[in-house]
């Protein structure tokens, strides 16, 4: 018998309430869980991985007004729209990324594949922006694209909010916007992802005649008799800042810094 297992077996032997057995039962306790947990971790890392795309997805699927209720989320996802990797400083689609594999959050965190934003620049406050954006389509019955979805994100009051922004290509008006991942305080800044309040948002314009990011959350509820209306949607009340930083996000990327090259680049194709 070896020395260390005698030594085990020792201390197995002493009394329930030696501190020493106590001591030794609690460390042999804590390893072998520590070990179960990050097993586990391990493993369902890729079904995790798996169910946050899905949810993307079906968030994506809900914002263009497609219903899904099924099971095969992926291949009902993939047979409705087509998602494309834009540059954004040139608003081109870039077919040499690989984008299945494109990660845009590592993207806009390594500095070789984002760019840092100054402070005035940075109105979203999201500090990094990445080169490359991945963008949905959505092909009409006769292949003309018909709706399209951008990413965004940007700083509420106390988080980030990731979101998605669906615009029609004809006109540019909005076509759905959902907030899928914030953490604002429930009943005032989280509000945001309440559909009722995201409803407002379809049928407005986003840009104006110039193509200049126009849509913003108004103090207050909006007056349908203001020659602004057409931009505007009733803030949250309670939530001015949450409801600001909505704003300020929306406009960073229908801007310069964000998608706009890209919607530039399609507005040309559409005439
Ligand atoms: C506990 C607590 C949580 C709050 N959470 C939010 C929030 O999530 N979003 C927000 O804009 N304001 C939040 N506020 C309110 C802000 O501090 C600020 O008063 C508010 O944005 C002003 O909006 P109003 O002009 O509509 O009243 C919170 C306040 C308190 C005390």
């Amino acid at each position: 018998m070896t020395e260390s297992s005698s030594t085990h077996k020792g201390l197995l032997a002493l009394p329930n309430d030696d501190t020493r057995k106590i001591i030794f039962v609690a460390t042999v306790l804590c390893l072998v869980c520590s070990i179960l947990v990050s097993t586990s971790a391990i493993l369902l890392r890729p079904l995790q991985e798996n169910n946050a795309q899905n949810a993307r997805q079906l968030e994506i699927l809900k914002v263009v007004g497609l219903q899904f209720s099924g099971e095969e989320v992926d291949s009902y996802f993939s047979q409705h729209i087509q998602s494309k990797i834009v540059d954004l400083d040139s608003g081109e689609y870039r077919e040499d990324i690989d984008e299945a594999t494109f990660d845009e959050r590592k993207a806009a965190r390594e500095q070789s594949t984002s760019i840092e934003l100054q402070t005035n620049q940075d109105i979203a406050r999201i500090k990094r922006r990445a080169n490359f954006v991945r963008v949905y389509l959505i092909a009409d019955s006769q292949g003309e694209v018909e709706k399209i979805v951008l990413p965004i994100h940007g700083y509420g009051l106390w988080s980030t909010l990731y979101g998605f922004l669906a615009l029609n290509t004809d006109d540019g008006t909005i076509a759905g916007l959902t907030f899928y991942e914030q953490a604002e305080t429930a009943g005032l800044g989280a509000e945001v992802s309440n559909p009722k309040w995201l409803a407002q948002f379809i049928g407005k314009q986003a840009l104006d005649i110039q193509g200049m990011p126009r849509i913003s959350v108004n103090k207050g509820p909006v007056n349908p008799n203001d020659i602004e209306a057409n931009y505007l949607v009733d803030g949250i009340s309670g939530a001015t800042l949450t409801s600001n930083g909505v704003t300020n996000l929306m406009h960073f990327w229908l801007g310069e810094l964000g998608f706009g090259p890209y919607l530039v680049k399609l507005r040309e194709n559409n005439n």
